[in-house]
């Protein structure tokens, strides 16, 4: 893929081999038509961005089946309160806000009762849908040019704009700034939280990768980004959420820099985050990671003990597929009832309901939103036997 920043072709550094849709949880009669691609990974020198060599298209992904709602953690919804009142610095009296990739509108939710208008944009039917019903004013397409157009009242007079772990989703990153840059007031401000490339190479979380997230951003990445469209990265603050994200404050003007700016990209260039060096330890990470996850799998079958998954994440993905783990285990519990009933991408598992996995007395756990734990295991007290993870816990 060439990196449409740059119009540079990536020479991939390492593969996970073939991966299906992260998301992309299958009823057993379609298993013989499931879609796999090649999941190389590549680094962008010029601009230290690390991305997705391949993936499938957006439409294959984002549609009336999106299984992924934002509202099933407690967690994220307190985040996304803490959120919502952190951009108010940003907005003066009535403003006017949008967010990219609004999801169910648990974010927009928080604003609704304010003065401000507030406007958010999924393509995915289904939890666009759970928004209007919950009268967030939701448009159910793509954050693009075309789109945007069509809400003239916006263009050039937009005071923020918001997305959360939504921009490394867009292919054509050109595009999206330039909407961006199309819809913001001169003194508007852009904020996004993405999931952090130092976090996933610190832990060595490489199952934040799959075909969703085309980019694993950093500081360094994004000024580097925005500054091409003249744009200027503001402030960077990190986040808990996602197993460690940053939230990026973007503006045209360049006069308020927080210090926190240079703080975290002195941070990434001490860890060689802006070059491909850290790319190719992370590679060998990866390989270690996955060998000792195998054999960690391969003693608890040993010992005879039987091992579930908890919750059906994309991540687990990524994880089932590189590491080629099936049957070893018996199900994933989830609690997603558009996913309960099915089978997960690629290997199969089938994904059962949580009264399973109370009934079951399952005597391993692999913790698969590991990202989750405290909620996770703060629900589940009463589980007395093996939690494990590629990560620690
Ligand atoms: P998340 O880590 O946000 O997912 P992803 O990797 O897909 O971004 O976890 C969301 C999934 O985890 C979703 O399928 C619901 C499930 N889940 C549970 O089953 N129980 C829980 O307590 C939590 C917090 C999540």
């Amino acid at each position: 893929m060439k990196c449409k920043i740059t119009n540079k072709s990536l020479n991939p550094f390492m593969s996970f081999g073939k991966m299906p849709i992260a998301n992309g949880f299958i009823k057993k009669e379609d298993f013989p038509k499931e879609f796999f691609f090649d999941m190389e990974v590549g680094f962008n020198e010029d601009i230290s961005l690390f991305q997705l060599n391949d993936h499938p298209k957006p439409e294959s992904m984002f549609n009336e089946n999106y299984p992924f709602f934002t509202s099933s953690s407690e967690h994220m919804k307190i985040h996304f309160k803490e959120y919502s009142k952190y951009i108010k610095k940003f907005l003066n009296g009535k403003s006017k806000i949008i967010e990219i990739g609004s999801n169910d509108g648990t974010f927009l939710k928080n604003l609704v009762n304010d003065d401000h208008k507030i406007l958010g944009f999924e393509p995915s039917k289904n939890v666009a849908k759970i928004a209007l019903k919950n009268n967030i004013p939701t448009i159910n397409e793509f954050f693009n040019k075309k789109s945007a157009n069509n809400i003239g009242e916006y263009v050039g007079k937009t005071d923020l704009i918001c997305a959360s772990n939504v921009i490394c989703h867009v292919p054509n990153l050109n595009e999206l700034i330039e909407t961006v840059d199309m819809l913001l007031k001169d003194n508007g401000t852009f904020v996004f939280e993405e999931p952090y490339l130092g976090s996933m190479f610190e832990k060595v979380s490489y199952d934040q990768i799959y075909d969703e997230h085309i980019y694993m951003f950093s500081a360094s990445s994004v000024r580097k980004i925005f500054r091409k469209f003249n744009f200027e990265l503001i402030d960077v603050l990190p986040q808990s959420t996602h197993g460690g994200s940053m939230r990026y404050v973007i503006k045209r003007e360049k006069n308020s820099i927080s210090s926190n700016v240079k703080k975290v990209i002195d941070f990434e260039i001490s860890k060689k985050l802006d070059r491909i060096e850290s790319c190719l330890d992370f590679k060998s990470n990866c390989e270690n990671s996955r060998n000792k996850l195998l054999e960690k799998i391969n003693l608890f079958k040993r010992q005879g003990k039987s091992i579930c998954g908890y919750a059906a994440t994309s991540k687990s993905t990524t994880i089932l597929n590189y590491c080629k783990i099936s049957d070893q285990i018996d199900y994933i519990c989830d609690t997603t009832i558009e996913k309960i009933g099915k089978f997960s991408p690629g290997m199969h598992i089938p994904i059962k309901d949580m009264n399973h996995f109370y009934n079951n007395q399952t005597e391993c756990v692999y913790l698969f939103a590991w990202n989750h734990k405290n909620e996770i295991f703060n629900k589940e007290k009463d589980f007395k036997g093996t939690w494990f993870s590629h990560v620690e816990l």
